[in-house]
């Protein structure tokens, strides 16, 4: 069996800052409230056009440049996303021929916020078994189109961006180690959108000679989701730990979703990870959904967090109910 590892990484994230005071003149909330029990100072948002297919192409691009991987020799493109320019062509096909990706095979996954450790399970798998060489798994998102912009609840939480990591094939001992997923859809109704597929509401309702749609937004139940997120990260991660055999005093990084600054220090504290040991990026960027990751990964890497051999984890939790971790030696 093959194995697979990380041959580059790269992010986008749109220029526009949407900061907690601007957020006081649309709902009734406060930088102090926002701070205080999210984390949260500031999100990008996507402005004049920008899709998740494009974010995809700017993270992608950054990500090749750093490998010695070219478009033209990746075999598999998958992007984890939720906000996809359009249901279809997939964003992955839109983001193939954006970069010229000419042979890949290219397709999205749907897990909430997991979306991109999905992908990478994908990627890993295709590349372990001998389906793939090269590579791409991408999370990008523009969650600002389905925010209900007059719900204090969740739309202080949400951000645009994408990031992207491409993957070789190697016969050497590092690499992905384990990659682990689980979902739970009795908890669904914790996390869900209200969209144009009517999933809680008839959402088409057809007059004669009229299709009329309904808005697409996020609607979240944020307290039980809470702590349903501590415990199955919790639970993920040692899974994880233990099918890679590394031992959490080994790890050199954690890069955790980053859905709220109190679910990743109740987690850093029952794990017994210090936190110069978790890296996060919530402050700036808010919960991207499946780019919060691969935006955060990149971010490591280009400020020198990891060195090869370096063990790193990845664990995230989202609508579906979703999560997944995954254990990588890094090798670059
Ligand atoms: O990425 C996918 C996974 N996402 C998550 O796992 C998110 C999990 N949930 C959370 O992060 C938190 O539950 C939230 C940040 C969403 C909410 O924080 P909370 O500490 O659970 O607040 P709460 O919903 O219990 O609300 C506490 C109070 C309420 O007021 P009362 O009823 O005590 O008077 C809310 O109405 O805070 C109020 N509140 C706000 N106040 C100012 C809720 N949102 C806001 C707001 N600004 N934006």
């Amino acid at each position: 069996m093959h194995k697979a590892k990380v041959v580059g990484a790269g992010s986008y994230t749109p220029e526009t800052i949407l900061t907690n005071s601007d957020l006081e003149k649309v709902v009734d909330t406060s930088d102090a409230w926002i701070t205080r029990r999210t984390g949260i100072k500031e999100r990008r948002i996507a402005t004049g056009g920008m899709v998740t297919s494009e974010m995809a192409a700017r993270a992608a691009r950054q990500a090749l440049e750093q490998s010695d991987v070219e478009a033209k020799d990746l075999d598999l493109v998958v992007v984890g996303t939720v906000t996809p320019d359009r249901q279809f062509p997939s964003c992955a096909c839109l983001l193939q021929e954006k970069i010229g990706a000419r042979k890949a095979a290219s397709m999205d996954v749907s897990a909430g916020c997991s979306g991109f450790i999905y992908a990478l399970s994908v990627a890993n798998n295709a590349i372990r078994c001998g389906e793939a060489e090269h590579a791409l798994v991408v999370g990008a998102e523009v969650l600002s189109g389905v925010t209900n912009w007059s719900d204090r609840g969740t739309c202080v939480l949400l951000g645009d961006g994408a990031g992207a990591v491409v993957l070789s094939r190697t016969d050497e001992d590092t690499g992905i180690k384990a990659v682990n997923l689980r979902s739970d859809g009795s908890f669904g109704h914790l996390l869900y959108s209200v969209d144009k597929l009517g999933l809680q509401e008839p959402a088409m309702e057809i007059v004669p000679g009229v299709c009329e749609q309904k808005p697409f937004y996020l609607v979240m139940d944020g307290k039980p989701l809470f702590k349903k997120a501590v415990e199955c990260l919790e639970e993920i991660t040692r899974w994880t730990l233990d099918k890679a055999q590394v031992k959490v005093e080994e790890l050199a990084l954690m890069v955790p979703h980053q859905a709220n600054i109190r679910i990743i220090n109740a987690l850093a504290q029952r794990l017994g990870l210090a936190e110069d040991k978790v890296y996060t990026t919530i402050e700036r960027y808010g919960n991207t959904s499946s780019a919060s990751i691969p935006i955060a990964l990149a971010e490591a890497v280009a400020g020198g967090r990891l060195a090869p051999r370096d063990k790193l984890l990845m664990v995230t939790f989202g609508a579906g109910l979703t999560w997944g971790a995954s254990l990588v030696e890094w090798s670059i």
